[in-house]
């Protein structure tokens, strides 16, 4: 099935995990794609259809840089279908000890490139009556301990996203994002080599294990395809079942 024939799609933080899976995605499905990323997603680009793939390597935190990004996809691709807001960092720490460059960085890295890339993007969307998927995350529903800058970060993309729904809802622009839970991703490889920490997490998500990023790239495609035409502002989770909780530890 090739959802994505003739479509556009922009996706940021492409050089690896999320990114890179949903990047794949959307070329498998037939779109063209267009890798962002500071780091260079040559590499991945080089495994994708050249002529359906481009690479834009920058930093998407500040203002000028999606401005760009949309201008050249344009001037290679003429238009744009589909914006995907995924490049992201993490910062952890106790409150007392997060550096004002900490705060700064995961908020413009996390919240203000999401804004910048869906407000730079906007014309060619409502041209084409296109559409914008988010990664947010589980940490936007709910908080975490120590991962405050994280967590307001997401908690900001989680209800953007539904702002932006509402704003753009009358020129036929959808806006969702997907929450996943803990990903198989450069972000949390400490994590996965951490028998101790995947343990927990296994006991906590009711389907026992960590996600992958294809299973997070499949629900972004879907977001961004036909078959979700009647969905606009809603935060998906894609979490083994986590956030189905309300925190209650099991009985048995
Ligand atoms: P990753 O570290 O594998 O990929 C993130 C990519 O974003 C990297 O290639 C990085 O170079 C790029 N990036 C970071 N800052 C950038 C900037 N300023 N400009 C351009 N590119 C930049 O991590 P992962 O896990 O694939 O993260 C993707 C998104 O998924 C992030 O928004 C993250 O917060 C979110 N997420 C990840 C989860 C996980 O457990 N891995 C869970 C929930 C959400």
């Amino acid at each position: 099935m090739e959802r994505f024939n003739d479509k556009v799609v922009i996706v940021t933080g492409a050089a690896s995990g999320i990114g890179e899976a949903v990047a794949r995605r959307f070329s498998e499905e037939g779109a063209n794609v267009v890798l962002v990323d500071r780091n260079d997603p040559t590499p991945v680009a080089k495994s994708l259809p050249e002529a359906r793939t481009m690479v834009c390597k920058l930093d998407v935190s500040t203002p000028r840089a999606m401005q760009e990004v949309v201008e050249q996809t344009v001037s290679r691709f003429n238009g744009l279908d589909v914006l995907v807001n995924n490049a992201g960092i993490f910062a952890a720490g106790d409150p007392a000890d997060i550096t004002d460059e900490d705060w700064h960085k995961v908020i413009a890295t996390d919240l203000d490139s999401v804004f910048y890339g869906c407000r730079a993007a906007l014309p060619e969307l409502r041209r084409r009556r296109g559409c914008i998927v988010n990664t947010a995350s589980v940490s936007g529903l709910g908080a975490d301990w120590g991962m405050s800058p994280y967590n307001a970060a997401k908690g900001g993309v989680v209800n953007l996203t539904r702002a932006l729904a509402l704003d753009l809802g009358k020129d036929g622009v959808r806006v969702n994002a997907v929450c996943p839970g803990l990903t198989r991703t450069g972000m949390t490889r400490d994590m996965m080599t951490d028998e101790a920490v995947l343990t927990k997490f296994r006991e906590r998500v009711p389907l026992g294990r960590v996600c992958e990023p294809s299973e997070v790239a499949a629900v972004v495609a879907f977001l961004a395809s036909d078959d979700a035409s009647f969905i606009s502002g809603a935060n998906v989770p894609v979490d083994g079942g986590l956030t189905a909780s309300n925190g209650q530890p099991p009985q048995n």
